[in-house]
């Protein structure tokens, strides 16, 4: 047992009790970060006076060996100590004596650890940013090379419109896209410095709370001292960040599911991102996507799991915090992994472009543009739409599609029928003709194509922290 507080107890704690309490075990994963806010507490104090520019360099010098030791695997976090910050703070004591004593002035463990979580949580939020982008990257080139590669469209999972596969992977885009707009949003709401708040209350050293959070890469100083020890909703937010994310990926596995089925068979999952059976020696099953779709329920769980947490909580800091951190660390860890993985196996995946643009023609995905064909020739379109089912009908009757219907068929039904029907109706033509902004044909989806080119051009990864003593 290692605590830094035993001054006001005449007992030890009991074994069980230390144990329950202590967060060292999930907390070690922030030594840098509490290394970083350190360093710059520190740089902070010495420029106000607190601290000698001696006593700040040999702080320095201890904490950032600390951090090289720890790196380089001489030091072991050793789990005897109550959490990171007592770790921390012990072994800087142990190597430089007497100063390491004057590192916790003006500072509370609350806000210590409100800093190395934020830290954290900005770091992952431009990482996670990172791998989505180079999702975004791959979808693009797939959509590049596949504005005529045609396939059904559905609604109810039921054949509706074709479409193409440029247009297909195009939605996702778009979903992907607006999350990494949620989390630049969360990313310029967040930035701002807790550190200086003390306790709750903040305190009677002039800290300079303005210059701590420039060192460390925030906008500023956070207002309240009571809100930026005790608030979590940055976290709350990425993990809600977090959970539409999987969501997306786990729709996108659920499709690729599908196509992959024996009975769609629209693409080929490399062999490198499948896996067998131990029984069935014809399987190649899609168990990466199948993992990504199943894994989005324990992102899910973190995001309700530190919204009932935090829910009854008074002001200012409560330990019922500390449970923010092992879920939120292992849904920040499987988002990461599945979008690397679900990234490479969709790098890799081929397309089976004839079946997919054969199922395109079957199930009169050319229904709605038989319809407009009549309303070009003048009948009203809920009449055409009346005709055109009568049509489905006969067609399913007589086991064919609209198109291979006789001229003199089609007539029978509606004499507005024109030879040039066969064309209008035609696998190409049904997508070609869809120009609006947003819509499959060629030309409309070139030019979204463009757009997204550019969007990918344009960067934002603002600088996550630099340690004070490297600038
Ligand atoms: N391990 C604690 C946490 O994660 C650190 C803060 C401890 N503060 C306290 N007053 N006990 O929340």
């Amino acid at each position: 047992m290692a605590t830094l507080w035993g001054g006001r107890f005449t007992k030890d704690t009991d074994g069980q009790v230390y144990a329950f309490n202590a967060s060292i075990g999930f907390d070690k994963k922030l030594y840098r970060q509490d290394i970083e806010g350190s360093i710059a507490h520190v740089v902070m104090l010495a420029k106000q006076g607190i601290l000698t520019s001696k006593e700040r360099d040999v702080l320095i010098k201890g904490l950032t060996g600390i951090r090289e030791d720890v790196e380089a695997g001489r030091l072991v976090i050793d789990e005897k100590y109550e959490d990171i910050h007592s770790f921390v703070e012990a072994n800087l004591i142990e190597r430089v004596g007497e100063p390491g004593k004057k590192l916790h002035t003006g500072r509370s463990r609350n806000d210590q650890v409100a800093l190395d979580m934020r830290l954290y949580t900005r770091g992952q939020v431009l990482s996670t940013d990172s791998l989505l982008k180079e999702l975004m990257c791959v979808i693009l080139d797939v959509m590049e090379a596949n504005v005529e590669t045609y396939m059904p469209g559905f609604t109810h999972l039921q054949k509706a419109q074709p479409t193409t596969l440029a247009h297909h992977y195009g939605a996702y885009f778009e979903m992907f896209k607006r999350d990494r707009q949620r989390l630049r949003d969360i990313h310029d709401r967040m930035n701002y410095c807790p550190l200086g708040a003390g306790a709750l209350a903040g305190t009677t050293y002039p800290l300079d709370r303005g210059y701590t959070a420039s060192l460390l890469g925030f906008e500023g100083p956070t207002l309240n001292s009571m809100d930026s020890v005790s608030d979590r909703d940055y976290l709350i937010e990425f993990l809600s960040a977090l959970s539409i994310i999987m969501m997306h990926l786990s729709r996108f596995c659920e499709e690729i599911i599908i196509w992959n089925s024996n009975e769609y068979q629209f693409v080929e999952i490399d062999d490198a991102y499948s896996t067998g059976s131990s029984i069935m020696p014809q399987k190649k099953n899609p168990d990466i996507a199948e993992l990504v779709r199943g894994k989005t329920g324990r992102v899910y769980g973190a995001l309700m799991s530190l919204l009932t947490t935090m829910k009854g909580l008074p002001l200012a800091y409560n330990k019922d915090m500390q449970e923010d951190k092992e879920m939120a660390f292992d849904a920040m860890e499987t988002v990461q992994n599945c979008l690397v993985l679900f990234t490479g196996m969709l790098r890799t995946m081929g397309f089976k472009r004839e079946r997919m643009a054969d199922s395109a023609m079957k199930g009169f995905t050319n229904a709605t543009d038989a319809a407009d064909y009549l309303v070009g020739k003048g009948v009203p379109f809920r009449d055409a739409h009346g005709i055109i089912g009568r049509l489905v009908l006969y067609c399913i009757d007589k086991g064919c599609a609209i198109d291979a219907l006789s001229l003199e068929e089609l007539q029978e039904i509606s004499d507005k029928f024109g030879p040039d029907i066969y064309d209008a109706i035609s696998l190409k033509s049904c997508v070609e003709k869809r120009l609006t902004v947003g819509a499959p044909g060629k030309e409309a989806m070139q030019e979204v194509i463009r757009f997204s080119r550019e969007y990918l051009e344009e960067d934002w990864q603002p600088r996550d922290w630099q340690l004070p003593n490297e600038k």
